[in-house]
């Protein structure tokens, strides 16, 4: 038996239409501000996408290449003045930021009700990649509650905030990072198996259950192709579900980033749409 693809580009693209039809009844046009410090190149690629994503739903982006010798303190005022700006509801500074910039000290000061990352500690937003893989194991139908999850990675963008919202779903769950003795021991007890690792093909056949839903957070670029933490090919007779790099987990961040924009606007006017 082959696993059934978990379709995320699909998925995203059905939730973009509810956001533009949102969108269209709100009383303001909802502003995103994108902040990008040099010129990593996968970070002007992902900002690419996510001016792109805000143009085809509706949501004006303002953008901010600032180059790599921008100092913590440019970086702070340019964030204060966004977050005094009445026609910026989200604010996004692209990770990772210049070794000589706190990325600690830049997300606790953007407001947090702009926090559209979800990344500052009183944000009211789910952090959008966490949020995205949610909605991939909801569309399978399979039940997350008592099932047992397994997260790979321990990051503040992925691995425990996943694993957060995994426990609010009532899974029971274990993280795995690079001091965890036995991976594969965890993993094969895997109902859930989420990877967030950034090394390709490190999940392979004999390390997933079968019939386990396999969430695919990598996004390792090898000869220019970009490839996932999953070894897709040999993992697909094994799991019943599976996501695939690109076309899974990356659409739906960005289309949980819109829909944190779109809330955000939305409160600012203490607009219901829900
Ligand atoms: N870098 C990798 N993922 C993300 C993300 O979700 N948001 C931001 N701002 N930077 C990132």
């Amino acid at each position: 038996m082959s696993a059934q693809i978990i379709n995320g580009k699909s998925i995203a693209q059905g939730i973009k239409k509810d956001l533009k039809t949102i969108i269209e009844k709100l009383p303001l046009k909802p502003g995103l501000a994108v902040v990008l410090v040099g010129d990593n190149p996968a970070s002007q690629v992902y900002v690419r996408m996510k001016k792109k994503a805000c143009q085809e739903v509706g949501i004006e982006s303002f953008s901010y290449y600032l180059d790599n010798t921008t100092t913590e303190s440019d970086l702070l005022s340019l964030l204060s003045k966004l977050n005094k700006n009445k026609n910026i509801h989200g604010i996004l500074v692209q990770l990772p930021l210049p070794k000589h910039i706190n990325a600690s000290n830049i997300i606790k000061a953007i407001l947090p009700e702009k926090d559209v990352d979800g990344f500052h500690p009183l944000s009211p937003h789910i952090p959008c990649t966490p949020a995205g893989i949610i909605k991939l194991i909801k569309s399978t139908k399979v039940n997350i509650a008592s099932k047992k999850a397994v997260v790979l990675g321990r990051s503040n963008i992925v691995g425990r905030p996943v694993a957060n919202l995994l426990i609010k779903e009532n899974a029971t769950v274990t993280i795995c990072h690079s001091y965890t003795r036995e991976l594969q021991k965890e993993t094969l007890q895997a109902d859930i198996l989420v990877s967030a690792v950034g090394r390709p093909k490190i999940i392979t056949e004999n390390m997933v259950k079968q019939g386990a839903i396999v969430i695919d957070v990598g996004t390792n670029r090898v000869d220019d192709r970009l490839v996932g933490d999953v070894d897709f090919d040999n993992v697909k007779n094994r799991a019943a579900y599976l996501t695939p790099v690109p076309g899974g987990v990356g659409p739906m961040t960005i289309t949980m980033l819109l829909k944190n924009t779109i809330d955000s606007a939305a409160n600012q006017y203490d607009f219901k749409y829900k």
